[in-house]
This record gives structure tokens, sequence and C-alpha cells, in this order.
């Protein structure tokens, strides 16, 4: 696990949009894992200025969402496909054929799952999985529980995760309770993965998933652990305990 910490959420940012910048230019047909939540704004910011100013070309790139609400309409301002749409997609040149965002309309969701799979499959797997972690530790809607769940799923949202969401809703109840993710094991086939934390909130779920080194259901993203090919791109204010506990861990050792 390669880990890097930025100064501050820009250069975080930076940092990471350069990495898929790299990866396009080595494979322009690549395919990308995309996240939402407020942590790859800044990225997708940065990446909509390479495509502007540099040429940055999206046009061969199929992109993959970890997650979407259900039920909510596209349309929905809260719906993870409006989001993408608004903060990445419509700057962008990728071609809205190579877009999949898991349908929160879809009628059988379960079917929808394995057609979502499916799908993966047929383009050979992520490439490159850009990934949030909720301050429980989730990854996309893998919520901590006994189980892991391995395959794009349907799935309940936990409680800290309907009170953390809640924050873009007009109220805790207007949270869709559900929601579809790739499983644990759909993310860890993903080729190379980028992890990104911003801010104090995640300090904590950091210093423990980077300093225990224990794979356990009850921080799905500890199974980033047993990956090969990851990088964890901290701020200084995610990244705070964690080193704080390395410098204790030094000086007692
Ligand atoms: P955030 O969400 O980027 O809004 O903090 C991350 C997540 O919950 O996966």
């Amino acid at each position: 696990m390669k880990i890097y910490i930025a100064k501050d959420f820009f250069q975080l940012s930076k940092k990471a949009a350069e990495i898929i910048q790299d990866a396009i230019s080595e494979k322009p047909d690549l395919v990308l894992g995309l996240a939402t939540g407020s942590t790859p704004l800044g990225t997708y910011k940065e990446l909509i200025r390479m495509h502007k100013e540099e040429k940055l070309d999206f046009s061969r790139v199929i992109s993959f969402n970890l997650d979407e609400y259900y039920p909510i309409s596209p349309e929905n301002k809260q719906s993870y496909f409006y989001y993408m749409k608004h903060n990445f997609f419509r700057h962008i040149n990728i071609n809205p054929e190579n877009i999949h965002v898991p349908d929160g309309q879809a009628e059988d969701a379960e079917s929808h799952c394995k057609v979502y799979e499916a799908e993966i499959r047929r383009h050979k797997g992520i490439d490159l999985q850009l990934l949030g972690i909720g301050e429980n530790g989730h990854i996309g809607f893998n919520e901590p529980d006994d189980e892991i769940e391995v395959l794009t799923h349907l799935t309940k949202l936990s409680e800290s995760t309907l009170r953390a969401n809640s924050r873009f809703f007009d109220s805790k109840e207007k949270v869709p309770c559900q929601a579809i993710t790739m499983g644990l094991g759909s993310i860890m086939k993903a080729k190379k993965i980028l992890l990104l934390a911003s801010g104090i909130k995640k300090a904590e779920i950091i210093a423990k998933l980077l300093t225990e080194q224990k794979a356990t259901t009850n921080i799905p993203a500890s199974a980033l652990l047993l990956h090969n090919d990851v990088t964890v791109l901290l701020d200084e204010e995610a990244a705070g305990i964690y080193k704080m506990k390395i410098k204790n861990q030094f000086s007692e050792g």
C-alpha cells in the first residue's frame, strides 16, 4: 500500500487527477471506476481543467460508478447519476454509451446487479478504481457487517451513513434507505485502487486502517489491505492521527 500525504485538499485532488491522467495516457480505453461524495469533487474539477486546457481525452474511457441510491430517479438532484452528470460527465468528452451508473429505477434490482457485474466483466474488469471512505470505514455502500457481499448487490444503508448523507437531503427521512453498490469483490478485482480521504472527520478511520493492519468486515475498507496495488491519498487533516501514531510507534520502539 502506497501512502501519499498531500498538504491540503487541493494538492490531494491534483495528485489524484494526475494519477488518472497518467493511466488514461497509458491506456486511452481505460476502464475507470468512479466514486461520488465530497472527496472526489476536487479530482473531477482538476480532470475537467486537464480536459479543457491540456486536451485530456476521455472519448474512449469507460466508466463504472460504485453505487447509486435505490430507489431514486436520475433527475433527483441527490442521485449519484445527477451528481456525476453535473460534476463531471457533462464537462468532458466521455461517450455517454461508455458511462455506467447503477440504475436507481431498475424494476428488478437483483437482476440489474447481475447485469452490472457482467458488464464490468465484459470490459475485462476495472483498471483503476477511485474510492472515498466513510467515517465508519465503508467503501461504496459496503457497510460494516458480519459478512461481506462479494458482488454488486442491493443493500440497506446503515444508520451512520443515513445520518452522514442526510446533510444532502431535506431530512434524514428523505434519504433513500437502500442502495445498489458494487461489492467488495467487484472492487478488489480492480487492477489498481486509489483511495482518497480528506478532512479531520476521516482521521480516526484512516489511522485505524493503516496502523492496525487487520482485515475485518467491521471496516469494509480494510479489505484493501489484501490488495497488491492500492495508493492511499490523504490530506494533512485526514493523516493527522495516523502520523501521530506512527511517530509514537517509532519513539516507543
Ligand atoms: P465523502 O463520502 O467523500 O462525502 O466524505 C465518502 C464516502 O462515504 O464514501
